[in-house]
């Protein structure tokens, strides 16, 4: 795991963008998993921005989120597949076709998430998984307890996460939906990368958990220890709890795999 700490919130968005930005270019067809959730509209701005400039071709790009809520219809705003619509697909050139959300009306949940983990199968696997974290620990809605090898299922949210994303339900926990399809942690860790993106002193305790912790599944985040090829990237505020930032800030000053992507700090914008 490398974890990269940037100065604020806006440069952390900015650099996950400009990776996301790389490996779409270096792949035209990537198998990109995404994330929903606050943090993420940064990224997909600076993404939208991008792809407006000439900069990024989705055209053959074929995408996976991460979890959708049972009982919402895709068209409903609060749902994730209407985000995912209003944040990012509706701005690039991507066919939405190609790209997949949970169906969280299924009738047949179980099916659902069999048909959600063949369709990755078949897509020949994610190739970069966008991670947020939850204030609960999860990632995707792996809430406390999911099983390190879990698969995609229906998950039922605790109250700290229904508190946490009480914002986009008028500010009312009680509406937020109760479950969730989602991947398992499983299923996330065969991704062949991920990055991690959190910002904000909210997240600086869990974070230090997760990044710095024991492996646990009460904290499912921390399951990506596990992962040979994990980047994690945060602002100043979220590293707050860290122990080992010196260690953390001299691979992204001296490792050659960042070189191109350190004149991000010292003022330069476009991805
Ligand atoms: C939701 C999503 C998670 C995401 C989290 C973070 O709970 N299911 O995948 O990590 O939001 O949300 P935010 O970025 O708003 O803090």
């Amino acid at each position: 795991m490398e974890v990269i700490i940037q100065p604020n919130v806006e440069q952390a968005a900015e650099l996950t963008a400009r990776l996301i930005a790389a490996r779409l270019r270096a792949k035209p067809d990537l198998v990109l998993g995404l994330a929903t959730g606050r943090t993420m509209e940064r990224v997909y701005d600076r993404l939208a921005d991008t792809q407006r400039s000439g900069g990024l071709d989705f055209s053959r790009c074929r995408t996976f989120n991460l979890d959708e809520y049972i009982g919402i219809p895709a068209e409903d705003e609060h749902s994730y597949r209407y985000y995912m619509n209003h944040h990012l697909f509706s701005r690039v050139n991507i066919d939405l076709a190609n790209t997949h959300v949970p169906d969280g009306m299924a009738t047949n949940l179980r099916a659902e998430a069999a048909r959600y983990e063949r369709l990755i199968r078949e897509a020949g696997g994610i190739d970069l998984q966008l991670l947020g974290i939850g204030e609960a620990g999860h990632i995707g809605f792996n809430e406390p307890l999911s099983a390190l090898m879990s698969r995609t299922r229906e998950k039922a949210l605790t109250p700290v996460t229904r508190q946490q994303n009480a914002g986009m339900f008028g500010g009312d926990p009680d509406k937020v939906p109760k479950r969730a399809l989602t991947m398992g942690v499983g299923t996330i860790l065969e991704a062949r990368e991920l990055l991690l993106l959190a910002t904000g002193a909210a997240k600086a305790s869990i974070l230090a958990k997760a990044v710095e912790g024991p492996i646990t599944g009460m904290i499912s985040a921390s399951a990506i220890q596990l992962h040979p090829n994990c980047k994690v990237i945060i602002d100043s505020e979220a590293a707050r709890k860290l122990k080992e930032r010196d260690y953390y800030d001299w691979i992204f000053q001296n490792e050659p795999e960042w070189q191109q992507f350190r004149a991000l700090t010292s003022g330069s914008t476009s991805p």
